[in-house]
């Protein structure tokens, strides 16, 4: 195939495989994944044909959100080892061709941050690095409710003053507004880019500007004032300034984590040329084929929800802007469990990565995906740990819903689906630590492990080595149009891509059931060539067949 004539920016050609460091491999013996875990398994990666790693945070944190509320963003915590060993990850993962995304949570800290402890001092200039607020009487200072606990709104016995959090207690929003946290952010920046990070994931960044005067919002049981805080205006100003002051002067890449865009509004922030702000975006609307805005709120999966929402981001960047390709996070539940079949595990598993690894942008793969890991089942509620279950399972109960019903509505919304331990092999706790891990690990490990794939040559595992091997030459993938056929099939997504007169034709049936197809205008599959399958190939090729259960076929023309 052709070169790529025009050089694409590093970004756009990689893909990229996240790590949730908890649970991908246990290094040292105590339970938890740690970078010494990451350093044995990096060869792993890099076999999988994947550019980057982007690391979920590392930093020393109480864990009250997993990492994402950090209590000191120039450090890696204990679990997961020292500074130096990080700087060894980074040295080594450099080696192999890997670079190195660091996750970026600025929207808020730990309560235990430096920071906030000064903050509670009313006299101290960290007052202000956070939203503290006078009572309205006896009740908050307005109707904003977390997105994660109760009110938005924690009153401190220090000062009688409440601060802002719109996600756990304990994580304090930080007041943006004030010149000198956007100092430290860009200060904290400098440190991970001088010491060689490639990049930042950055959290919930449309989230870091609040109107102002905090003004109340309308009132909803979860998430009330959003709409005061997600994409303001100010946004574009914070991330112009960490731009100009900071990131361009590294060449440093950016995907910014955003519930609720459109690629209306993606476009104001990742137009190339120009103002562009960010590289990339993570959206969240191919997410909720199977949901009502979000994962806690289930619906029956809707392949026609899905291809709208990946189509029109598609079709909506093309020549624009560059689209960020993901399936599974450290957020979700896993993809197999919910737009594939457990039943049809690998089979769903491989038409779901062709289907999003043959699409233009910058693919992600996040641990265990790349294996078909599925979710877990629960036998009971004390078995969850995260904060977001819980406060679900309250939200719940005030309709009445509890128990035995909110535990298989946990079973399957839960992001703890997607957080336990990479399943290496089959030895005791599916191979990621010898001791008690810290979290349970699905017992199909049994059948579902990175060894027993690696020595399948039929494996999902083989499969996505193939898939990045596919996309990395063939520029079509990355440049070509984009065009659907069976547009109004619930159970059929069948796409063409086409460059420099080449073509690919992508077809993915998400139905146990005998699904009918026939060659598009322009295609003749006796002379196209089939590129990927994940049933034995036909015997001979011809313009009318009936699927298997989640077929996926490939033709190159
Ligand atoms: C992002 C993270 C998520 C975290 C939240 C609050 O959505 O991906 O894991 O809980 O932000 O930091
Ligand atoms: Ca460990």
């Amino acid at each position: 195939m052709a070169e790529i004539t025009k050089p694409l920016a590093w970004w756009k050609t990689m893909a990229v495989y996240q790590i949730w460091p908890r649970s991908f491999f246990d290094g040292n013996g105590d339970g938890i994944g740690d970078l010494w875990g990451v350093l044995q398994k990096l060869d792993y990666i890099k076999s999988l044909g994947v550019d980057a790693i982007w690391f979920s945070p590392l930093y020393p944190t109480p864990n009250a959100d997993y990492g994402y509320d950090i209590a000191d963003y120039r450090g890696i915590a204990e679990d997961y080892g020292t500074l130096e060993l990080f700087q060894k990850v980074l040295a080594e993962a450099h080696d192999r061709g890997l670079k190195v995304i660091m996750d970026l949570v600025i929207n808020h800290t730990s309560d235990e941050h430096e920071w906030f402890q000064k903050s509670k001092d009313v006299n101290s200039p960290y007052h202000d690095y956070y939203y503290w607020r006078k009572g309205n009487g006896k009740k908050p200072p307005n109707n904003w409710k977390s997105v994660f606990e109760g009110s938005a709104w924690v009153r401190a016995e220090e000062t009688g003053e409440y601060y802002l959090h719109i996600f756990a207690k304990k994580q304090p929003d930080l007041n943006m507004s004030n010149p000198k946290v956007r100092e430290e952010v860009k200060d904290v920046m400098r440190f991970w880019l001088e010491m060689g990070v490639d990049g930042f994931r950055e959290d919930v960044i449309t989230y870091i500007a609040k109107d102002e005067g905090l003004p109340n919002g309308i009132p909803l049981p979860v998430g009330a004032g959003l709409e005061h805080y997600t994409s303001r205006p100010a946004v574009k100003d914070y991330l112009r300034e960490f731009r100009d002051d900071v990131l361009r002067r590294y060449d440093a890449f950016t995907v910014g984590e955003a519930p609720m865009m459109t690629p209306k509004l993606a476009k104001k922030y990742i137009t190339e040329g120009g103002d562009q702000l960010l590289n990339l975006m993570f959206h969240f609307q191919h997410m909720e084929a199977d949901c009502f805005l979000t994962d806690f709120i289930p619906t029956r999966f809707h392949l026609k929800k899905l291809k709208k929402a990946l189509g029109t981001w598609q079709r909506e960047m093309r020549g624009v802007a560059w689209n960020a390709l993901y399936l599974e996070n450290h957020d979700h539940p896993r993809i197999i469990s919910r737009y594939g079949s457990e039943k049809y595990r690998v089979e769903s598993g491989k038409t779901l990565a062709a289907m999003y690894l043959l699409q233009s942008g910058t693919p992600f793969i996040y641990q265990g995906q790349e294996i078909g890991m599925t979710n877990i089942r629960m036998s009971s509620m004390d078995q969850f740990k995260d904060v977001l279950t819980f406060n679900s399972q309250k939200l719940y109960a005030m309709f009445g819903i509890k128990g035995d019903r909110y535990l298989r509505i946990a079973n399957r919304c839960s992001r703890e689906n997607a957080r336990t331990p990479m399943q290496w092999n089959n030895a005791p706790n599916g191979g990621f630590s010898e001791a008690d891990p810290w979290f349970r690990v699905n017992p199909n490990y049994t059948e579902i492990n990175a060894e027993d794939a690696e020595a399948d040559p039929n494996s999902l595992l083989h499969w996505y080595r193939a898939l990045l091997k596919f996309r990395k030459d063939n520029p079509l993938i990355l440049l070509g149009d984009y065009k659907e056929y069976y547009k109004n099939s619930r159970n059929l997504y069948v796409y063409e891509r086409a460059h420099e007169g080449k073509k690919l034709l992508v077809i993915c049936s998400f139905s146990e059931k005998p699904q009918r197809v026939s060659a598009p205008d322009g295609w003749d599959f006796a002379q196209a060539v089939q590129v990927f399958g994940n049933y034995a190939k036909p015997a001979a090729q011809t313009n009318r067949f009936t699927t298997q259960p989640y077929e996926c076929r490939v033709y190159a023309g």
